[in-house]
């Protein structure tokens, strides 16, 4: 079975949209989940954690930015071609209930599968602050829906050039050590601002979950590739996962595995541009 994209945009430079009418992964679909996608035959297979998902229309949103040789051939595609393989939903999905207010963190990328989570947070009765962060203001994706799914957005550019000038970590920071009681905090983006929210939450009594990418081959538990440590236990991000408990994570293992096939991914693009 081919899966058709339905629809292919650039929200900002190397960051694209993609609606895949996966009818059986929009069904079963909930926020923190991911999917595993191939785009041929030939193609490695890439996780992408779900931005949004229509189980009505059948089909899901993936958000992905160029960054390997498989999202930059991903990039190429158009509205109308199949990829090969969109498996899910995978990991299990975050634990949504009514807490009180919740404090949604989005870095870069990570903004994106931190959407569905305000989205549903809110449905489930919480006050939803939602803290946005990228490089500049021509970086930051999704602000409008995120502003449509929270009570309150804010938002931090590290030139300035939008919200805060600085880090997402300063107004998580700010929040902390002001007057609202913060019941949960889920922090998605790159490992370095995962690590830092947990760092600045760890001297505050503040339940902080971070959702973590580590490199993932079946999906299912079985290769080991995505073997994470977490309170000291090996576990496996696909299956364990993807979201755990901040201060319990290993994030230098994380980002020192992450970085192991650096020079291999080089190559890999420098071979599919010849
Ligand atoms: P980026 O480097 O532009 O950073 C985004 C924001 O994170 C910054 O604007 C800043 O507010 C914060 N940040 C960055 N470094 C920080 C630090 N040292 N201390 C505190 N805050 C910091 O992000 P990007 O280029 O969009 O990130 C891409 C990375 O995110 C990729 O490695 C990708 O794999 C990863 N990612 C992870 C997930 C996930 O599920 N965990 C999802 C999407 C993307
Ligand atoms: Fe293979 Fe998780 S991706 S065990």
């Amino acid at each position: 079975m081919a899966y058709k994209i339905t629809e292919k945009r650039q929200l900002v430079p190397d960051v694209h949209l993609m609606n895949i009418q996966a009818p059986d992964v929009a069904a079963a679909a909930n926020a923190g989940q991911f999917i595993i996608l191939r785009i041929d035959e030939a193609g490695e297979r890439i996780p992408l954690t779900i931005a949004d998902y229509n189980a009505d229309e059948g089909s899901v949103t993936i958000i992905f930015q160029e960054m390997g040789k498989t999202t930059k051939q991903l990039a190429k595609m158009s509205a109308g071609e199949d990829l090969l393989d969109f498996v899910g939903p995978l990991g299990k999905e975050s634990e949504i209930e009514k807490l009180g207010t919740v404090v949604l963190v989005g870095g870069g990328v990570g903004i994106a599968p931190i959407y569905p989570q305000a989205k549903e947070y809110r449905a489930a009765g919480n006050k939803v602050i939602s803290i946005i962060g990228a490089r500049n203001k021509d970086m930051l994706i999704l602000e409008d829906e995120m502003i449509a799914a929270s009570d309150e957005v804010l938002v931090a550019t590290d030139d300035g050039s939008k919200g805060h000038h600085g880090f997402v970590t300063d107004l998580v920071k700010q929040l902390l050590d002001g007057d609202e009681h913060i019941d949960r905090i889920v922090a998605i983006g790159p490992p370095i601002m995962m690590r830092a929210v947990a760092g600045v939450t760890a001297s505050y009594d503040v339940e902080t979950l971070v959702s973590l990418n580590p490199i993932m081959v079946d999906g299912t538990g079985m290769c080991g590739g995505c073997r994470v440590n977490v309170g000291g236990e090996v576990k496996f991000a696909c299956v364990d996962g993807p979201e755990f408990n901040a201060k319990d994570v290993d994030f230098n293992l994380l980002m020192s595995r992450l970085s192991f096939y650096r020079k291999e991914e080089a190559d890999a693009i420098t071979k599919s541009q010849k």
